[in-house]
């Protein structure tokens, strides 16, 4: 079932220690923090007329049981599993029970760039569309895409 814009917010998951950016490598992450990132898709989603819930977890069956939510209560998913993007088939089947919602993967780095254990999303399998090294202008535009995925119908 697709759930509307309007009607259900677009689930913002970020996974283990993105809790710390700004602190946290800036020269790879930059320098904006987890609250910039949440206020920037919540911007981005309200110009659109539709609102987002962000949630941060460096667990990873916190993520899943969020992405089991999600299912139920929200019109698509913006995801940023950071390092379980790497390791995790737990993510990518609860992913793949989200029949229907919108997926869109995004890596503030260019994770092609880097070590070659970054190179393989188990993620990507399933997103609808993915955004990689643009910064937190990747959550923007990953917001931006679900919508549009969801005009599209
Ligand atoms: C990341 C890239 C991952 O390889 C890394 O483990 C992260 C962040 C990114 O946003 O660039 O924690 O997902």
């Amino acid at each position: 079932m697709t759930r509307t814009l309007a009607h259900a917010p677009i689930m913002v998951l970020n996974g283990p220690n993105l809790n710390l950016l700004g602190q946290r490598q800036p020269e790879i992450y930059g320098p904006e923090t987890l609250a910039d990132v949440e206020a920037l898709c919540a911007a981005t989603a309200a110009r659109h007329g539709g609102s987002v819930d962000c949630r941060q977890s460096n667990h990873e069956g916190q993520l899943v049981d969020w992405i089991h939510e999600a299912r139920e209560g929200h019109c698509g998913i913006v995801i940023n599993g950071a390092a379980y993007t790497h390791t995790s088939i737990a993510l990518l089947d609860a992913l793949n029970v989200c029949e229907g919602l919108p997926v869109v993967e995004v890596h503030i780095s260019n994770i092609h760039q880097r070590e070659s254990f970054r190179h393989h999303s188990y993620l990507s399998q399933r997103a609808d569309g993915v955004i990689v090294g643009c910064g937190i202008q990747g959550y923007a535009f990953a917001v931006e895409r679900v919508v549009s995925l969801l005009a599209a119908g």
